[in-house]
């Protein structure tokens, strides 16, 4: 099959490209279907990706995309996911005859009460529709097309800043007005509470306010319950539409009841919401696409109507998920042993990302480079927002060989004890620069501020 790493390396080759006039002639091309169709930018993360794969410099360190790493920098399979995994394959029972449009009720069933627990009360009364769905990216997509046509809103909010593909779903899927919350506040380096406040007492009733519970991506910093009550108080008396997307289930503390806290209380307080959730992290099951989207409803009375709605939905889209991994999920969660396996797994995989954490901030620290750092430590999840600029980003990659976000964000778990050290002297060394620049710019200023004003003197004397 053939593969192609990027726009560039597909130029290069000029794959399927007609030079031959015997195959596609000028007037033909100019009659072709396509030939108004615009090529769009390549796409943020991915892009970013396929340069790292193009770079050929030793020292080369991959902080973009969003995925585990080992301490030795491989991708992950969790023990306890492939061990189901097999025990599947190995069941003579197993076939693969197509699932229910809205997805293996198991599955469905395990993943919910991850979300909302066991215990929970909307599950207790059947308030709760559960759908399979393509990932978490699929659940977000799905849920905006329900909410759009079937609640027909057009405002969202989201955090300021957020996930980069939360605004091209919700355009793609027929929201009009796309609004940012102020989250991040860059100076103190943590979340901005009361403006983020002030800015959901503005929005207009019905408005829907997406939310992530645990490990902000791409910020790594969370509200606390306190603030958590806060926010779904302005949300409960403003009418507002709250819509989680958990993405990151176990990556803020280790503990996946904790890190859905905030989703609990939400549906503690009777507040109708929209989950949206991916097992492609915190079970390592990337590209299997296994997510479920969850609706919370004030009354069983509607669980038919939405459920018929999202079986249209999904019926005309991709007509049934895949079925495999959602029985992975299944099996891993039901069990007792396979759930306390899964469990532990997590914790270390985030005891590992708190070391590099607290290894980076140290390193900083050691070499005095100018600025805070004590931040990054305490950040949650798979992410840190260093609070770098864009052009010392940019040196980053182009001269250091670090590939992270612009925004400054960078995935940790691509950090690891062989390259730490040369991704905090990198750091290290172009934030000096940048000072260093700029102390020489303000002396050449200054240089320029004495001669004009020698000039004038001179004048002066000359007149
Ligand atoms: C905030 C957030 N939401 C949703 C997703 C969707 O992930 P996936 O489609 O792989 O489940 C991601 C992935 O990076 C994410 O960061």
């Amino acid at each position: 099959m053939l593969k192609f790493s990027s726009y560039s390396l597909l130029s290069k080759l000029n794959l399927f490209k007609c030079t031959s006039r015997d195959y596609c002639g000028s007037d033909d091309r100019e009659k072709s279907a396509f030939k108004n169709i615009k090529t769009l930018p390549p796409m943020g993360v991915s892009h970013l990706t396929n340069l790292f794969q193009e770079d050929k410099n030793d020292n080369k360190v991959n902080l973009g995309v969003g995925v585990y790493r080992t301490e030795e920098n491989q991708p992950y399979m969790l023990p306890v996911v492939k061990k189901c995994a097999l025990e599947l394959v190995e069941n003579p029972d197993l076939n693969f005859e197509y699932l229910p449009v809205l997805g293996n009720p198991e599955f469905t069933k395990a993943a919910t009460e991850l979300i909302l627990g066991k215990d929970c009360k909307a599950i207790k009364e059947k308030r709760i529709v559960g759908v399979q769905t393509i990932s978490g990216s699929g659940a977000l997509r799905i849920a905006v097309e329900f909410i759009s046509q079937h609640l027909k809103k057009r405002t969202c909010y989201m955090s300021n800043p957020t996930w980069k593909n939360h605004s091209l779903i919700l355009k793609q899927a027929g929201f009009k007005t796309l609004k940012g919350y102020p989250y991040w506040n860059a100076s103190k380096r943590n979340i901005d509470i009361p403006k983020l406040l002030a800015a959901l007492n503005e929005a207009k009733q019905g408005d829907v306010i997406l939310l992530q519970p645990s490990a902000h991506n791409p910020t790594g910093m969370d509200p606390t319950k306190r603030q958590w009550k806060q926010i779904a108080q302005v949300i409960k008396e403003r009418n507002l539409f709250p819509f989680f997307d958990v993405a990151y289930q176990g990556f803020a503390t280790g503990d996946p009841d904790r890190d859905t806290w905030a989703v609990r209380y939400f549906v503690k307080e009777g507040i109708e919401t929209l989950i949206a959730q991916s097992f492609s992290k915190n079970m390592g099951l990337y590209n299997e696409r296994v997510g479920n989207l969850i609706v919370v409803l004030k009354d069983a009375k509607h669980f038919e109507a939405v459920a018929s709605q999202f079986t249209i939905i999904i019926r005309t889209n991709y007509s049934n998920p895949p079925a495999f991994c959602s029985r992975v999920v299944a099996k891993l969660l039901t069990d007792e042993h396979n759930k306390k396996e899964w469990l532990k797994t997590i914790g270390e995989m985030v005891d590992r990302i708190k070391k590099m954490r607290k290894t980076l901030t140290k390193k900083l620290k050691e070499l005095e480079t100018p600025g805070t750092w004590d931040h990054i430590e305490k950040q949650r999840g798979m992410f840190s927002f260093l609070g770098l600029p864009p052009n010392q980003c940019d040196k980053l990659l182009k001269e250091k060989h670090i590939y992270l976000l612009n925004s400054g964000r960078i995935n940790v778990c691509g950090l690891n004890l062989n390259n730490i050290d040369y991704v905090a002297k990198s750091i290290d060394e172009v934030v000096r620069q940048e000072i260093s620049l700029r102390n020489q710019n303000d002396q050449v200023k200054c240089h320029e501020y004495l001669t004009e004003d020698r000039e004038i003197e001179e004048q002066k004397s000359i007149n």
